[in-house]
């Protein structure tokens, strides 16, 4: 993070330690209608100009670290073969066959030299370039350089392979525009794979994500975890271009302690990590699905896919720098350190399935949002700028009044 940016947040948070009234000159948000969370109709608005045109995060490099190694991406009813290739380029395809649409994978991850289709053999390298098919003749008028695997846009960013379905979306790193800016001192293309949780969630994802853009309810929900070891009365909250955010809560233990109750936190420290993400527990939201809340012991992804209106997928990826063989299966520190965010993650879903009830019912109307929330907001107001303002039904949309709350 820049030092002036950095500065910034230090000053937002003596601000907020002090802070006893309404910041002067924000506004009451208007309330977020229920039916964001429970209608098919938002539901579908968001498949089809929300899921479809942005950049999505799917593996980390490192697991596809050898030429031929690939990895699936099974979300929003999509399958995709993300392989590195013999000239090391990380590509994306649709995990269809081009003769009857059969996989050419089968597996979560392995190692090919050439994508082979189960059904009839025909061939495709890892540049998905069909090479082989079997009787060829018998197809007449054939050119097999028409059928190769179709492909998706992917792309890197230290060290995390994101997907995108547009035919020619921006780059990457410009969508990502500050959060890249600010994380670059985190040397995440260094770090390594050391863990993963997954869960499933009787909610919309929104619901399950907005649990994590706001620390408003640390004291409630973490008395005994998150709320020991953070001061969520002293939040700095980053309305950052695209949708993003950054939210920084400091940190009540020394900074160089372990964040997460781990002792033998030296041996794993992210070095060259600023002040900034060592005396703050920084958690960027990244637009559309994602939180990470940066630390220098190591940290996750925690990502959030919709399964359908109702129910959700999140799934913790966790990264950091150390032995690169140390990992939650084999070292006490990283199995502690998930198993930590695993209790933390349950206190969070706690009331989700009761929430999307109430949503689904009539007993309320919608969210009703304060200061200290106000990222769930400006996500909010990104998805309808995403998708399209034409597209979403007056009753359904929401005010766009944070812009000038926003970093420039
Ligand atoms: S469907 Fe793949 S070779 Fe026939
Ligand atoms: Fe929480």
């Amino acid at each position: 993070m820049r030092n002036d940016r950095a500065a910034a947040v230090s000053a937002q948070i003596a601000y907020e330690l002090e802070r006893d009234t309404h910041p002067e000159g924000f506004p009451t948000l208007p309330l977020i209608p229920k039916a964001r969370y429970t209608s098919q109709e938002f539901f579908d608005l968001e498949m089809d100009h929300l899921w479809s045109k942005t950049w999505l995060v799917a593996c980390r490099a490192d697991e596809i670290a050898e030429k031929g190694q690939y990895r699936l991406f099974r979300r929003l009813g999509k399958e995709v073969v993300i392989t590195r290739g013999v000239d090391g380029e990380v590509r994306a395809f649709h995990n269809a066959c081009q003769h009857r649409g059969a996989p050419v994978v089968g597996s979560e991850c392995g190692k090919a030299n050439l994508l082979v289709c189960r059904y009839h053999s025909w061939c495709y390298d890892l540049t998905g370039r069909l090479i082989r098919v079997p009787e060829e003749h018998d197809f007449g008028e054939f050119d097999k350089a028409e059928h190769g695997l179709k492909k998706v846009a992917c792309d890197v960013w230290d060290g995390w392979v994101f997907v995108n379905f547009a035919e020619d979306p921006v780059p990457l790193v410009e969508e990502l525009g500050r959060v890249a800016e600010d994380l670059a001192p985190m040397t995440m293309g260094e770090l390594r794979l050391k863990g993963r949780l997954h869960y499933r969630i009787k909610c919309n994802w929104k619901a399950a994500l907005d649990a994590f853009l706001e620390a408003y309810h640390v004291n409630a929900i973490h008395p005994k975890t998150v709320a020991t070891l953070l001061d969520g009365k002293g939040t700095a909250i980053g309305l950052l271009k695209g949708g993003h955010s950054r939210m920084a809560l400091p940190k009540k233990r020394s900074a160089a302690g372990g964040t997460w109750g781990t002792d033998d936190y030296e041996k794993y420290d992210i070095e060259g990590v600023p002040e900034v993400f060592r005396a703050n527990n920084c958690a960027y939201g990244v637009f559309p699905n994602f939180v990470t809340p940066v630390d220098s012991a190591g940290f996750p992804f925690v990502v959030f896919w919709p399964v359908s209106k109702g129910e959700c997928e999140c799934e913790l990826i966790f990264v950091g720098a150390g032995p690169e063989e140390d990992t939650a299966e084999t070292s006490e520190y990283w199995r502690t350190f998930v198993a930590n965010y695993d209790v933390i993650q349950n206190e969070d879903f706690q009331f989700l399935e009761h929430i999307q009830a109430s949503l689904e019912s009539g007993a309320f109307d919608g969210l009703t949002l304060c200061h200290q929330e106000r990222r769930i907001y400006w996500m909010h107001e990104e998805f309808d700028r995403r998708i399209g303002i034409d597209h979403i039904p007056a009753a359904l949309r929401v005010a766009p009044v944070l812009e000038p709350f926003s970093e420039s």
